[in-house]
């Protein structure tokens, strides 16, 4: 029979904050029972900012997610961005001594230990992630999962991934000041790729970006294993700016303008003539003018996203090219401009593996909110319910104690 465990996700984003509570079976199916959105406040650029207004906004969306679900959030998976996060990788080796020379359990550990402390992580930095990318045995490479086999050294190929100190529990106690523990901290774009990209995609070589509303989150992966990550301080937010500076528009105007007409291959895109001119809230701007700022911007993201990659050769690295995702990738066009750009397969990701009431998560400004739900399934899910399940037994166990000596 298939278990289940109630997870919750807070994605504490620049433009928005979403609480999702799922019922996760072992298996990984998700059973969306409450989404709770509320626009944020008190961040800028995937930080906070403001303590109070972050804890309030966080608050609000919680709340909205517990009245859907009619469940108590103890504890949640909370994603983690911003410019303070740093990823590099590195190399661990470990003798395996014993007699049988048996890879076990212990001597994973003892090489993912060793992985980390290879680079002296500072004291204002925090460790998020130690990622095992391939284990190397006696120098056979290509090895997934070396539990149960034989040899006398194991390698391993991490992928580590720090931020900074001060940022990090920034965040954490806005969680905490509502009363609600978190279960894991996990980088923005781990959490998207989890929920878009395709097992095809990641084992060829594929560049996952988020493009939300304060920074483009992106994830490179290859042979099945992350290769890269890291954060552009550049997102929605600039297009909309890009349009009421260069326009002359209000910021809401500017907004509204982007999401309703806006589009980036207006030339390929429109079969009929579009309207010379286009109008929201009473402002009237050239539709021409407002394709062409928002075309020259997403190209300076794409071009930004494809400077994280090797100087050349990158086509041979990522054949499956990028796949955008976020609010951002809602904008009209924005495949068919980085198909232009980069001459490999562009894609939009929504996120899909879910049912229930999901259907507002149906959507590329979820794919972190889905995906931290799926990464909390994946590694600790289970887990979480096993102790739950001790921590059951044992309360039950005290209980008969104290009914015997009654
Ligand atoms: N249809 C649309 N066309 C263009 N842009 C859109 C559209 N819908 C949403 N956006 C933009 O998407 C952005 C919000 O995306 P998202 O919800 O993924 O951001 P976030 O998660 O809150 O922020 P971040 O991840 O950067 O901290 C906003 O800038 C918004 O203007
Ligand atoms: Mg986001």
């Amino acid at each position: 029979m298939s278990k289940q465990s109630t997870l919750t996700s807070i994605d504490v984003g620049t433009t928005k904050i979403c609480t999702t509570v799922a019922d996760v079976s072992d298996g990984g199916d998700i059973r969306v029972t409450g989404v709770g959105v509320t626009p944020s406040r008190g961040l800028h650029k995937g930080l906070v900012v403001n303590i109070n207004e972050a804890k309030e906004a966080i608050r609000e969306s919680v709340r909205k997610a517990e009245q859907a679900s009619d469940f108590k959030v103890e504890s949640a998976y909370v994603g983690v961005t911003g410019r303070h996060i740093n990823s590099l990788n590195n190399r661990g080796v470990v003798a395996i001594t014993r007699n049988d020379r048996l890879v076990r359990r212990d001597d994973l550990k003892r090489v993912l230990q060793c992985a980390q402390s290879v680079n002296k992580i500072p004291s204002d930095r925090k460790l998020l992630h130690v990622i095992p990318r391939g284990y190397v045995i006696d120098g056979q490479m290509g090895v997934k999962n070396p539990l149960g086999m034989h040899g006398f050294r194991l390698d391993v190929e991490t992928h580590v991934i720090t931020a900074a100190v001060t940022s990090v529990q920034n965040l954490v106690k806005c969680i905490r000041g509502i009363g609600i523990d978190i279960d894991d901290l996990i980088l923005e774009p781990l959490a998207s790729s989890e929920a878009i990209l395709t097992e095809d995609e990641k084992q060829v070589g594929v560049i996952l970006a988020d493009i939300g509303g304060g920074t483009t989150d992106i994830a490179v992966f290859k042979e099945g294993s992350i290769w890269h990550t890291s954060i552009l301080p550049v997102a929605g937010y600039q297009l909309t700016r890009d349009i009421s500076v260069g326009l002359g528009l209000p910021f809401d105007v500017a907004e509204e303008m982007k999401k309703r007409y806006g589009s980036v291959m207006p030339v390929y895109e429109s079969k009929v003539e579009p309207p010379p001119t286009i109008t929201a809230n009473g402002h009237g701007v050239s539709y021409q003018d407002l394709c062409d700022i928002l075309r020259a911007r997403v190209e300076e993201i794409i071009r930004l996203i494809l400077l994280e990659m090797p100087n050349s050769g990158y086509e041979t690295l990522v054949p499956a090219g990028l796949v955008l995702t976020g609010g951002s990738a809602n904008l009209s066009g924005v495949d068919a401009l980085g198909r232009d750009i980069l001459q490999l397969p562009v894609r939009v990701g929504v996120p899909a593996k879910m049912y229930g009431i999901a259907d507002t998560l149906r959507d590329p400004a979820y794919a972190t909110s889905v995906g931290l739900l799926l990464w909390g399934a994946k590694y600790q899910g289970m887990q979480r319910w096993r102790s739950h399940r001790f921590r059951v037994s044992l309360r039950r166990l005290v209980f008969r104690i104290r009914k015997l000596f009654r």
